[in-house]
Formats: C-alpha cells, structure tokens, sequence
C-alpha cells in the first residue's frame, strides 16, 4: 500500500472515503465538527441516536451525496480517551482498512488525531497508524485461482496531517511502512508450504536482499558446515532430502565501522572488547530459528495441527525481514544476520534418540528427543554469532510448545543474561505492540538437562519446558550479551483480529525493527 502524508482541510479532502478516529462517549471530534458541518449535522444525528458511541472498533460509514468533497465518512471509534495506547491507533486503522475494502474502495484519508499519549511523540503514532493500516489489509492469495470478493485490495491511504506535526509524521509513516512491510514478507514467507519455502528457496529470498544498499551476503553449503563442525544442525539435517543452508546477511548502514567476515582480526577483536559508553562494540548479531518443516522427526509429531509447523522458519524470515527493513531506512548500525535453515523430517538416514552431536562450539549433546531440534541448530548458530564479536546477540525462535502453555497468545518469551539488552527489548515490543515477558534463565534447572554419556541432552523433561530449552542455548553464548526470545506462543492466530491475520503473525518483526531503530538513534 502507498502511504503519504499531506496537509489540508477536512472539508475539501476529495477521497473515496475519508476516515476520522473519534473517541467513546465524546462529542464529535473537532475535525468530524467539521464535517460536519457540510454534511447538515448528519454525523452528530448518528452520535445523538445511539447507533455509534465510539467504542473501540466500532464503524459507522456514512455517504455524503455530493456535500463534501470527500465520497463517504467513516468514524471508527477508539474507546475512552484515557485508555488510549500506541496500539489503539494500530487496531482502529486496521478495522478502517478492512471497512474500506469492504466498500469496493481502493484509497482512503485518514485524518491524524488530535489524541496525545504521554510520552508519545506523533512521530509514533503516525507509525502506528501506518502500520495498523497496512498490517490490517494483509492477505494471502497467491495459490487461489479464481478472483473472488477477498481479492478486492486497498492501494493507497493519505494522512491528512496538521502542519504542526510535519516531518516527525513523515518519519513516522517511513518506519511504520517499513516495519509493517517487512511483516508482509514475513508472513508470506510463513504461509508458503514447506513445499515451496525450502531452506534454497529462503537462500533465494536472501540472495534478493542483498541486492539493497549496504547488504552482503554468505551462504554456507553443506561441505562448508561440516568443514566448520557444525554437527548439530548437520545432525538436524540429515533426516531430509532438501540441502541445508548457513545463511550470513550483513548491513553495514552509514557511518558503521567494522565488518563481521574480517572476525578474528585485530580490528574486530578490539570492536568485540572495546568499551562505548560501557557497552560492547561491535555488530548486533540476530539469529533466527529457520526450520521450513518440523516433523519433529524419528520422535514424530501428532497429525493433528502439523501442517502448521511450517511455521516453524518464522524467527529466519523475520531475520531476513528486519535485514531487509533496516537497509531500507539506512539504518547507521551494523546488523548481522544469521539463519540456520533445514527440515526435520524422519528419513532414512535421520538422527535417531540418543545419538550424540559434537556442536560448533565442541560441546557435545545427546539428542534424547528429535523434536527438540530448534535449539539444535541455533547452538552452531548461536554459537557462529559470538565469534563474530558482537555487541549484542539476539535469537528469536518458535522454540517450544511449553512457551503456549505458560504464555498463551499475547506474550513472547523471553530470556537473557544483561539486563541493558533485556530493557531495551522489552521497550521496543512495547512501542511495536509486541510485548515480551521475562522468564528466569537460574542455572538451578541445568540437572534437568544433564546426560550420562555426552556435556548435556537436548531435552529437560517434565516442568519448565520453555526455561530448560533457553538453558540449553544459553550454554553457546558464552559472556556476550544475549536475548533469547520464544515466539512460538505468538507466531500463529487462530483468528483475524484488527491487524494480526488469522494464520501467520510475524511477531516479532517489528519488535526487532523498532529495537534496531532504537540502537540507531541511540549511536
Ligand atoms: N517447533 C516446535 C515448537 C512449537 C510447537 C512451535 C508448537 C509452535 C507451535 C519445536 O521444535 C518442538 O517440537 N518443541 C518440542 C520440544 C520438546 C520435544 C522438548 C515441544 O515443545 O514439544
Ligand atoms: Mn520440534
Ligand atoms: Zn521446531
């Protein structure tokens, strides 16, 4: 969708249809007065009946026969003023874009509110707004072959903006289109079947990437990964017909020192250990879970739900998406990213319970459950991250069924050994309406992971499943700082809801986007 930001008047805004925001239980908002007022009282009449109060929402469209400019209003509403969030301007802007599309238009006008949030500049909120609009309007149809009503699709959105506000509305609108694009990808990428969405097919999607400004691009091959012992993702791997990759995208926004391949160099090493503002330097490393189908293996899952497991490469596509979206908005930060991509399929030749892996790091591990591959792969990936001397790693992963039973739908996991790293995430998937709850990362449920033959097992048995499995990858991160985050309570819906489709989510994406904007003002 095309999203610009222009300045006028309400009343001569020539749109096909022109949305305005109007809180619970008010009087109409100064720019519906407006409106109004062209239109002979006609919005107030809806208030003053009791067919539309504002709840949150709610929509009343109403057609204005040639006395506006515009060719209908549509009020939706957003709850009591006091209640207000970021998120508020996400969902009514999802619910508008719906509304729009269900009316046959194809470009609407919203005008921006005159609502404030504490400390909440408008740059956010026109963010919010453009991403609620673009996320809201998502749909998947590719693979159908008739064009039916769920076809029709909304182009353009106009922000009617108050001069005031200007340029910070601008930034706003370029972040939020980045961050809810990449979404898109996001979801795309996870509603592809596993058929299609191969670990060659993401290299493809990686390979396009790289030709954005400032991004480069390695890909490790099979030989390459046993030539480096990466012999858990290879153990992983070997179950499946479909070529495992090692995927390394690097941007290099402006302004930002020091390249990741040259690791192990006397620069790198001084940016890894030196010291800015009493934070590491170096590049922030994000690793993404890149299962394309997770069978769970020789230990095989149920029937029932599996097709959903190909799902299962969402923290690699958000990865790559992020990438993507920094480069896009020229980030000045060095972002590295990391996908071990693979199946988990029960083959022939597949990785048995109880065979033993030597990983990257050395650390050996009895594979007791073929299921629990996730945190297989991401011990070489993670373990890949901290010899490129990060600042910072963050993993994100749709890591363990445990993470729905503590969490259920509205909260990511998240664990991590800095708190400096751990707050900066957690505002970030506030601001992005992405929200993280910590969990404990005590080295206590460590008996729960030990083996008798090799360093530990990859399974923690009964209790904690979602702690044992952060455990597990925090023995490959040695002292670097590090976040893990679990989406797999967050990464599917079972329903559309305002701007979250029923399917996949791509949580997360902004979250990372946001903290990566964050890091970028921070520098
Ligand atoms: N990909 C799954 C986790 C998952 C489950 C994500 C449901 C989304 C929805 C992961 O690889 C897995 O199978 N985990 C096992 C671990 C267990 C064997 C220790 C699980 O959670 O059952
Ligand atoms: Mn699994
Ligand atoms: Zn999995």
């Amino acid at each position: 969708m095309d999203v610009t930001v222009k300045h006028g008047r309400v009343e001569s805004e020539r749109a096909e249809v022109l949305v305005l925001l109007q809180a619970e239980d008010e009087p109409l908002s100064e720019d519906a007065n407006r409106i109004d007022r062209v239109l002979r009282g006609g919005l107030r009449e809806l208030l003053k009946s009791g067919e539309f109060h504002g709840k949150p929402l709610q929509t009343a469209l109403v057609h204005t026969h040639g006395l506006a400019a515009a060719k209908r209003v549509l009020l939706v509403g957003i709850g009591k003023r006091q209640d207000a969030k970021l998120d508020t301007f996400r969902q009514a802007l999802g619910t508008a874009v719906k509304r729009v599309r269900q009316a046959g238009a194809r470009g609407f006008t919203v005008v921006f509110p005159r609502i404030t949030l504490p400390k909440t500049p408008p740059l956010q909120i026109a963010q919010a707004m453009a991403e609620g609009a673009i996320l809201g309007g998502y749909q998947f149809t590719q693979y159908r072959s008739q064009n039916g009503e769920d076809l029709k699709t909304v182009e353009r959105m106009t922000l009617l903006a108050p001069d005031a506000a200007g340029g910070d509305v601008q930034t706003g609108v370029r972040q939020g289109v980045a961050a809810a694009e990449a979404a898109w990808f996001v979801r795309d990428l996870c509603n592809h079947p596993s058929n299609v969405m191969t670990p060659s097919r993401i290299a493809m999607e990686a390979r396009r990437i790289a030709k954005e400004r400032g991004v480069s691009l390695k890909i490790l091959e099979r030989r390459d990964m046993e030539r480096l012992g990466m012999g858990a993702l290879l153990g992983v791997a070997r179950g499946s017909h479909e070529a495992p990759k090692f995927l390394i995208l690097e941007y290099r926004g402006p302004g930002a020192r020091s390249s990741a391949f040259a690791a192990g160099s006397e620069t790198s090493r001084q940016n890894g250990r030196g010291r800015n503002g009493g934070r590491p330097r170096g590049p922030i490393v994000l690793v993404g879970k890149t299962i394309t189908f997770d069978t769970g293996g020789i230990s095989l899952k149920p029937a029932e739900n599996m097709e959903q497991m190909k799902a299962d490469m969402t923290g690699g596509a958000e990865v790559l998406a992020t990438v993507r979206a920094v480069a896009r908005l020229r980030l000045p930060i060095h972002v590295i990213g990391i996908l071990p991509a693979t199946e988990n399929m029960p083959g022939g030749n597949a990785m048995k319970p109880g065979d033993i892996v030597t990983t990257l790091s050395g650390k050996t591990v009895e594979v007791q459950n073929t299921d629990a591959e996730g945190r297989l792969i991401l011990a070489d990936g993670l373990a890949y991250a901290t010899r490129l001397k990060p600042a910072a790693v963050v993993d994100i992963a749709t890591l363990t069924g445990a993470c729905m039973v503590a969490l259920g739908q509205f909260a990511i996991g998240m664990f991590g050994n800095e708190a400096w790293l751990k707050e900066r995430i957690a505002a970030a998937g506030q601001t992005a309406g992405e929200r993280v709850w910590e969990m404990p990362l005590w080295d206590d449920y460590f008996e729960q992971l030990r083996s008798d033959v090799a360093d530990m097992r990859n399974i923690g048995g009964r209790g904690g499943g979602m702690i044992t499995a952060a455990l597990f990858l925090s023995k490959f991160v040695g002292d670097v700082p590090w976040v893990h985050l679990d989406i797999a309570s967050t990464d599917w819906s079972e329903r559309e809801r305002a701007y979250i489709s029923k399917g996949p989510t791509a949580i997360g994406t902004r979250l990372l986007i946001q903290f990566l904007i964050n890091e970028g003002t921070r520098a």
